[in-house]
């Protein structure tokens, strides 16, 4: 992780968690990741402008026991490099209901299952303007 670190936070289902940022106008790709402590990533949200092998994708992930699980790829692409955008990251009983800016969504699986974590860094090429947990 080379961005922001927020820890001993509390997003419960329920909640929603809005983040407002800007890529850099030469960004490869950054990523969100919603855990609960520093090793394990239960959401690993990873907008791709051109990074992995990949051109404007939105790929979801989780990362346990030092292992990326299953891919998880879906949504649209509405981000633009410089540009400023918001995600929304509903998290009820059973996923974390992405909306990005054009409409689009993205139905992640709480994979590990728990009703709050606590931990959220941002990786890549980002600046990150707005956080709020709602
Ligand atoms: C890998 C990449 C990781 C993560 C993962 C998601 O290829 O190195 O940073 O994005 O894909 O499945």
């Amino acid at each position: 992780t080379n961005g922001m670190i927020i820890k001993n936070m509390s997003f419960k289902v329920g909640q929603t968690l809005t983040i407002v940022g800007v890529p850099k106008s030469d960004a490869t790709n950054f990523a969100v990741n919603i855990g609960p402590d520093e090793k394990d990533i239960t959401m690993h949200l990873n907008a791709r402008f051109n990074a992995h092998g990949d051109e404007n994708a939105m790929v979801c992930n989780s990362y346990q026991n030092g292992n990326w699980c299953e891919e998880h790829r879906e949504g649209g692409f509405p981000f633009v490099q410089g540009e400023e955008f918001k995600i929304l990251i509903k998290f009820t009983p059973a996923e974390f209901l992405v909306t990005l800016s054009d409409g689009s969504e993205v139905h992640f699986p709480n994979r590990m299952g728990a009703e709050k974590y606590s931990y959220i860094s941002f990786d890549g090429e980002v600046r990150v303007t707005g956080f709020e947990i709602k």
